[in-house]
């Protein structure tokens, strides 16, 4: 009976959560219930984009002394960034990260997540559209802004070793250029090159400007945060499973990539906002950026990368731990739950 036949039937396989790979002696498989959990709770926060109401958006954007200049290209050059950034999430899960994963549990969170990726690039479609913009400029940015661009560059190896079709797991070497694609994926991609933007959208929202807009990137940061949990459980389960893969060299090929990771976010933050704006400067990002980069590492059982450095957005934290969060932006985040069991974890 083929693997696939026998998980169907047990409901987990005996093989680790890498597809094809075997667990090391003493170590008994379990379901990975911290995988059937976060699917749980990601249909639990289920939200749709039309949910939300854009009127003060649209009218704040056609109000000529609504938005200053600053702030329009930052609403733009963050949609630009997003719109391509999430779909090459959901290329990644898709197209590449299901088929290296064999574990049921983790495979029926991807889908939820695959799903949660396509509400992203839909929620950008319809704050594009709300507001008239022209998406041939905002969908071309990647092209145009060079910070942009760069980001998906840095990116791009490592989503094409998953979706290569003639990828395989099941050698050592290839087994850890997939933990390194995880990492990069969520660590770098979901954990960090999203937060400029995420803070961009929320400080605005804070000042009672683009509310829907804010509203839309409050959900996909709930969700976004789930998907970089998940990921750091992921790794961490590979990790435990397959110990040999985690060498001196390969734990500092990591930090290093999470140090360009730190400058390349940087210079998005220049670009989208090369003269301060909101109250928001370039130099605090380079901090915030420090800051969230050590905190990945320690998620990942990796030594820090930079010395004193502190949350100059203690705001952000209040919103991504949303057990102290009720309401936020006064939105209906509580009123989406299905189950009751709403969680940031
Ligand atoms: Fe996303
Ligand atoms: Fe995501």
């Amino acid at each position: 009976m083929s693997d696939f036949l026998t998980d169907l039937e047990s409901g987990y396989s005996d093989s680790g959560v890498i597809n094809g790979a075997a667990i090391p002696a003493g170590l008994v498989r379990p379901p990975y219930r911290w995988a059937w959990q976060k699917y749980l709770d990601a249909c639990a926060n289920h939200w749709m984009p039309q949910e939300i109401n854009m009127a003060a958006d649209i009218a704040l954007w056609n109000d000529p002394a609504g938005l200053t200049a600053d702030e329009r290209q930052l609403v733009k050059r963050n949609l630009g960034f997003f719109s391509t950034a999430d779909s090459l999430a959901a290329n990644n899960i898709v197209l590449g990260t299901y088929r290296h994963i064999s574990s049921p549990e983790c495979r029926r969170y991807l889908l939820r997540q695959a799903f949660e990726e396509a509400l992203h690039t839909h929620a950008y479609q319809y704050i594009v559209e709300s507001l008239s913009l022209d998406e041939g400029e905002i969908f071309n940015m990647y092209q145009e802004v060079p910070s942009i661009h760069d980001k998906a560059v840095f990116l791009l190896p490592f989503i094409e070793t998953l979706t290569d079709p003639k990828f395989r797991t099941g050698t050592p070497e290839a087994d850890q250029r997939l933990l390194r694609s995880l990492i990069v994926f969520a660590c770098i991609m979901e954990g960090l090159f999203f937060y400029v933007g995420f803070v961009q959208i929320l400080a605005l929202g804070r000042r009672n400007k683009m509310v829907g807009a804010a509203e839309q990137y409050q959900y996909i940061l709930r969700d976004e945060s789930m998907h970089l949990n998940f990921g750091v459980d992921l790794i961490n389960q590979i990790k435990l499973e397959n110990p040999e893969l985690w060498t001196v060299d390969f734990a500092h090929e990591i930090r290093d990539l999470m140090a360009r990771a730190v400058e390349l976010e940087y210079r998005y933050a220049i670009d989208t906002m090369p003269r301060g704006v909101l109250g928001l400067n370039a130099q605090m990002f380079h901090e915030y950026l420090r800051f969230i980069a050590n905190r990945r590492c320690q998620q990942i059982g990796l030594l820090h990368i930079y010395d004193n450095v502190s949350n100059p957005f203690p705001w952000m934290s209040e919103i991504i731990d949303l057990k102290k969060e009720k309401n936020f932006f006064e939105t209906r985040v509580t009123e989406y739950q299905t189950g009751g069991s709403l969680t940031w974890e």
